[in-house]
């Protein structure tokens, strides 16, 4: 999908469709005002009628409005003035361009970021506008014919901004948007690939393609020779179960000097859960295909640096496996040695994703790291805790926790803290290991976690549990690409392209 930016006596402008605000009680958005105006009145008599009110997400199309050189003209409820959110912001941009791509427009001029809500800045406003419309036009098609697919789906969006405003804001907002976008795209659609054919192999060649894409950007990947050369025993015991080889997949994007300390993002890669020999029961098993959308994520914000360009010096690591069960699988009570020398004993082989994240973690070490932020879909104790809505993030950093609780904000794509104090520690005890993989029944996404602090005690570092916000379930099912816009919002920031949220 394209994008671009415009300005300029709106009703003058050529396009299939225009699209306005309108707010509760019929009261029109500035940009409405001015077709008002063009039109001698026209919309404030037809919205007489009363067949939009203005209520959050209704729509309604009108053809041949008169001093208007647009062919259409939709109207989009923006809800009430005074209490327009962000949310019903996004609704209505969500609204306008679903009814877009069941008309045949194919491309629109909107003019919705002129009526977004007061508090909301005007580059996160086209920004918004950008990532909602990419978002709600993305279709899977990988593997099946989509019959329901728009006749004429919406190609190009142009953003109309009042001329008063300063137009290197909304090209930079249009930029960074397309980018997230784009990041997000790709993340759903490797989580949306079945697990027979995203394999770890699979991520691995993917991974390759999008390093010859870019100047910047290259991948290493390591066989599972190599870890074992390492001493990755705990990534290791998780991929004994399955044929296909598990694949350790190291980014590094060079946009900055490779003396500058890098951010390293490192994301689960299981490529399928069945739990191994501590097996899942088969109530919905399939969304275990979703296992990798962490890897995915990394794959999303490495692919949005290099597009971007973004000045800094990012390392993206994926360790990718399968957890399956078969007689060579990882049992119940086997004690391995991870990469870092502290052995662990494997209570629940179903709590695997620590264990391929724990030798990533420790194989960190090596970049010398500024940050080391991990996202994984590690825990169903997370989904019960926060739900769909925010991913849990960990950290033992105040500072840290504040810098990403503001990301997360204002990528919309929020984060929210769970403890991770020494108190839960003990419940990782084992007689037999320096610490057991599981941690019982309470607290499990903050057990998960302190796993993952005992790998990571030499650089800056937090966990982002997305079990619940990686993908979506039900009639809806599909990936979300979350947490790509948060991890692109800490980039830009980290850069210095963006002030920092906090
Ligand atoms: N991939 C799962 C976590 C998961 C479960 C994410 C459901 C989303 C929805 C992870 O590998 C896992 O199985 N975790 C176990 C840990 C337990 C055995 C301590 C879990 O959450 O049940
Ligand atoms: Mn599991
Ligand atoms: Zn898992």
């Amino acid at each position: 999908m394209e994008f671009k930016i415009k300005s300029g006596d709106l009703a003058k402008h050529k396009t299939p469709c225009l699209v306005l605000g309108v707010f509760e009680k019929r009261k029109l958005a500035p940009a409405a005002e001015l077709i008002d105006q063009a039109s001698g009145g026209r919309l404030t008599e037809l919205l007489k009628k009363g067949d939009l009110d203005g209520e959050t997400g209704r729509t309604l199309m009108l053809y041949d409005l008169p001093g208007v050189a647009a062919e259409r003209v939709l109207l989009v409820g923006c809800g009430k003035r005074k209490e327009a959110t962000r949310t019903t912001y996004r609704q209505a941009l969500a609204a306008s361009v679903d009814l877009l791509q069941r008309t045949h427009a194919g491309t629109a001029l909107s003019t919705l970021p002129e009526a977004a809500p007061e508090g909301l800045s005007h580059y996160l406003a086209v920004r918004d506008a950008v990532t909602t419309a990419a978002e709600r036009v993305y279709r899977y098609s990988q593997t099946k014919d989509d019959k329901q697919a728009p006749k004429t789906p919406l190609r190009t969006l142009t953003l109309w901004v009042d001329n008063q405003r300063t137009a290197d804001e909304a090209e930079q907002a249009l930029r960074h948007g397309a980018a997230i976008a784009a990041g997000v795209t790709l993340a759903r659609e490797l989580g949306n690939l079945p697990g027979n054919v995203c394999t770890p192999s699979y991520l691995a060649d993917q991974a390759h393609d999008l390093a010859t894409r870019f100047d910047k950007l290259s991948v290493e990947v390591l066989e599972e020779a190599q870890m074992e050369e390492l001493g990755m025993g705990a990534l290791l015991c998780v991929s004994r179960g399955s044929r296909q080889p598990a694949k350790l997949i190291v980014f590094r994007y060079a946009g900055a000097a490779a003396t500058q300390r890098p951010v390293v993002l490192v994301g689960k890669g299981l490529t399928f859960d069945a739990g191994g020999i501590s097996l899942k029961p088969g109530a919905d098993m399939d969304e275990m295909k979703y296992d990798m959308c962490g890897g995915a994520s990394v794959f999303g914000a490495v692919q949005a640096a290099c597009e971007l360009d973004l000045p800094i010096h990012l390392i993206g690591v994926v360790p990718a496996s399968e957890n399956l069960p078969d007689g060579d699988a990882n049992k119940p009570g086997d004690i391995v040695k991870s990469l870092s020398g502290q052995t662990i004993e494997v209570l629940n082989t179903d709590a695997e994703g620590r264990l391929i994240l724990c030798d990533a973690l420790t194989y960190s070490e090596r970049f010398n790291p500024d940050l080391v932020i991990d996202v994984a879909t590690l825990t169903g104790a997370c989904v019960v805790a926060l739900g769909k809505h925010a991913s849990g993030l960990f950290t033992a950093n105040d500072a840290l926790a504040g810098e990403l609780q503001a990301a997360g904000e204002t990528a919309w794509d929020r984060v929210w803290r769970l403890p991770l104090w020494e108190d839960y520690q003990s419940q990782l005890d084992s007689n037999f290991a320096d610490m057991a993989n599981i941690g019982g029944r309470d607290g499990g996404a903050i057990t998960a976690a302190c796993f993952l602090s005992r790998y990571t005690k030499k650089f800056p570092w937090a966990h982002v549990d997305i079990a619940g916000t990686a993908w979506l379930s039900g009639k809806e099912k599909g990936g979300t690409g979350r947490p790509v816009p948060f991890l692109v919002q800490l980039l830009l920031e980290r850069s210095g392209v963006l002030a920092a949220s906090a």
